[in-house]
């Protein structure tokens, strides 16, 4: 964005130049009407002085990146779930996700799992479905947060002989709050003080109630140790997913969210993405949070490079410029050009708003001594 002078933007704003002076004063800029002030502070004051800036810059590489996505139109097909796993600690929820995949992954993928990674896909027989091993996660909170983006259905671990306990709770609550169907797996039945009907029972009183109890919430007793009910378990996913009816555009430049990222000693920056939409391709150019790059490289969970990854599935990412945060957004884009811009403009908008900020603070301390 470009530079104003105060007194130009005064009177675009129709306002005396000393309002203007005096509102940045109160904002902690200090500047006379001739000085020349940033784009984004000049936003700040304009909304400051009760007005709307409107964007007209037309150059800004943000719109264009807009107008980029916003062109990635298709069919829309068919997509796989995307399920989240949570609950209260030690009820099982790792042994569930690893019976998972000992039994259903092909079997030469199965052993090669040296990284710890938060997301992975499953084929089974009722079709792919992808996990995220959220709990535990420096990006869960973030995630949470964006939960119902990100993630289509929640498998809420109860163990069978501990029953509902606080972070049950919680789970439902997050659940509920992102509007995300809950499928309860009551797990560790081959204990012999197991009573899944004393879960069934707590959870009524959290308005979480099973089909066999009249209510709408589907609940499979299992066992992650003897892998007992686990196929149940993927058919109420997938049951749970037809009703849902999840579609997404296959063709085209991907976009999606960053899952988790790491900064490798080796590698570089490493980011764990799902793609939501579109197809991202090794070779591609992309933006992601203020970071961008070209992918050099793509993994799937089990440390195997993959040519692609479509809409639903995780895949880690090498060639950013650095490691974006976990919820960042990433878009596929035509050119490195548009990616650097995006990206370096959002950096500096970053930057001076964080400028603003602490000038703000400081005005604020001289303030309180006076
Ligand atoms: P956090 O990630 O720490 O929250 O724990 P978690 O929910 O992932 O639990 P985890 O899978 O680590 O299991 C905790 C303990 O319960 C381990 O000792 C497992 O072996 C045991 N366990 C998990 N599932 C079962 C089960 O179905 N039956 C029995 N008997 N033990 C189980
Ligand atoms: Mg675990």
């Amino acid at each position: 964005g470009d530079a104003i002078t105060v007194s130009d933007l005064a009177q675009k704003l129709a306002l005396k130049g000393g309002d203007v002076v005096k509102a940045l004063f109160k904002m902690g800029v200090m500047a006379t009407i001739t000085q020349t002030i940033d784009h984004d502070t000049a936003v700040l004051v304009t909304e400051e002085l009760g007005h709307k800036a409107v964007h007209a810059d037309a150059g800004d590489a943000e719109s264009e990146l807009l107008a980029h996505v916003e062109q990635v139109q298709g069919d829309q097909q068919q997509r796989p779930p995307v399920v989240t796993i949570m609950g209260h600690v030690d009820h099982g929820k790792t042994s569930l996700l690893d019976y998972i995949r000992r039994t259903k992954v092909a079997s030469g993928e199965a052993g090669g799992i040296t990284q710890h990674i938060g997301a992975y896909h499953v084929d089974t027989p009722k079709g792919t479905i992808s996990f995220l091993d959220t709990p535990g996660h420096a990006a869960f909170t973030h995630m949470r947060q964006r939960g119902a983006k990100l993630t289509d259905i929640v498998i809420l671990v109860v163990a069978a002989d501990d029953g509902v306990m606080p972070q049950t709770v919680e789970a439902i609550q997050h659940a509920k709050s992102a509007k995300v169907p809950l499928i309860v797996a009551i797990n560790k039945i081959d204990k012999s003080d197991a009573d899944p009907l004393r879960v069934k029972n707590e959870l009524l009183s959290h308005d979480v109630v099973a089909e066999d109890f009249g209510g709408d919430t589907q609940m499979v007793e299992l066992s992650a140790r003897t892998g007992q009910g686990v196929d149940d378990l993927l058919d109420a996913i997938s049951l749970q997913a037809e009703v849902l009816d999840l579609k997404a555009v296959f063709e085209g430049r991907a976009s999606g969210v960053v899952i988790e990222s790491a900064l490798d000693k080796g590698r570089g920056p490493v980011a764990t993405v799902l793609v939501q939409q579109g197809t991202l391709n090794k070779g591609d150019y992309l933006v992601c949070g203020i970071q961008y790059g070209r992918v050099r490289a793509l993994f799937d969970e089990t440390g195997s490079q993959v040519a692609q990854a479509g809409p639903s599935i995780p895949v880690q990412v090498l060639g950013l410029s650095g490691v974006p945060e976990a919820g960042d957004d990433f878009v596929v884009v035509a050119d490195e050009r548009l990616a650097k811009d995006v990206a370096q403009q959002r950096d500096a908008k970053r930057r001076e708003l964080r400028l603003v900020a602490s000038a703000g603070n400081r005005m604020e301390d001289i303030m309180a001594q006076m």
